[in-house]
């Protein structure tokens, strides 16, 4: 038996190839849980362009490697600017599986970035309210599941080493990440009588399509060409590489594992030691 079997787990923002969702979700499908993939699924005006979101298509298509993997895994829109539709995402998973013990808030956007001179309202509204009241409406709604069910849960929010320092050119981004560790502190002290954990990763790194535009759009800035803007952050890091999403997918399986029984309210770094606190 797997360390997931008979769990269930609903992952946002996680239809994008190469996306720590989707790595997440793979990782807990083959340690045994049923994961239920969701996605804004359709582009959505500038803010949420067709280059930058996960469609339905590749919701599916994930859905059916999970699958063709002898996983189990089911996909639904889900657009955590709305709370009904999140709210609609826990119905489905709990229809299509039976209950809900793991929910990671993974959605995020981080193309929407300039310095706070530039920054408009539009912008800093769009990346506020995916980045921490997404991750809020996803945290009451499977916290009331959970409870409801009984047994207890785990909560992880995906957050970010923006959530431990500040970047030049990135206001709203860090502001929404430190934010979502206050969100994970004060969740975890509201539902630790219920046995819900709540654990936040904080990934330096990882090019996944929202890394590599940020890598194109932080080496333009700095005058740099790309090799020498991936050899400066390299240099950065004591273990001399930048994270893999299957780095980060091993912390989240580890934080649903029986082993991460003893943890919550902890934000943690997976950033090759470049992070420290
Ligand atoms: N890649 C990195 O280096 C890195 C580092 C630190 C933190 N993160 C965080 O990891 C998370 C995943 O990012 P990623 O790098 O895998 O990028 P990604 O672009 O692959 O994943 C982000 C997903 O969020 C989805 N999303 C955006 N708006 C949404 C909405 N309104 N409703 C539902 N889904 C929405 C996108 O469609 C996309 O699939 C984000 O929260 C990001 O901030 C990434």
């Amino acid at each position: 038996m797997s360390t997931l079997t008979g769990k269930v787990a609903l992952i946002t923002g996680a239809g994008r190839h190469k996306g720590l969702g989707e790595a997440m979700a793979k990782r807990l499908a083959k340690d045994g849980a049923a994961v239920v993939i969701t996605d804004i699924g359709v582009a959505k005006g500038p803010q949420f362009e067709k280059q930058h979101i996960g469609t339905s298509d590749e919701m599916n298509e994930i859905v059916a490697e999970i699958r063709k993997a002898g996983g189990k895994a089911a996909a639904v829109v889900c657009d955590v600017l709305d709370e009904k539709s999140v709210e609609a995402a826990v119905a489905f998973t709990v229809k299509e599986f039976g209950r809900l013990d793991i929910m990671i808030n993974n959605a995020g956007i981080g193309y929407l970035m300039t310095d706070i001179l530039s920054l408009d309202q539009k912008d800093w509204d769009a990346v506020l309210n995916v980045n921490l009241r997404g991750c809020f409406f996803g945290t009451k709604h499977a916290a009331k599941q959970m409870i409801a069910q009984g047994g207890g849960g785990r909560i992880i929010n995906t957050a970010s080493q923006a959530a431990k320092r500040g970047f030049a050119g990135a206001a709203a981004y860090v502001s929404s990440k430190h934010g979502l560790v206050g969100l994970t502190r004060t969740s975890a002290l509201e539902f630790g009588k219920h046995a819900i954990r709540v654990n936040a990763i904080c990934p330096n790194h990882v090019t996944t399509g929202l890394g590599d535009w940020q890598n194109k759009h932080f080496s333009a800035l700095g005058g740099q060409t790309h090799d020498q803007y991936m050899d400066a952050m390299r240099s950065r890091i004591p273990l001399g590489r930048e994270g893999r999403a299957s780095d980060i997918a091993a912390m989240a399986a580890f934080l649903c594992s029986d082993d991460a029984d003893y943890l919550t309210g902890q934000c943690l770094d997976v950033s090759g030691g470049e992070e420290m606190h």
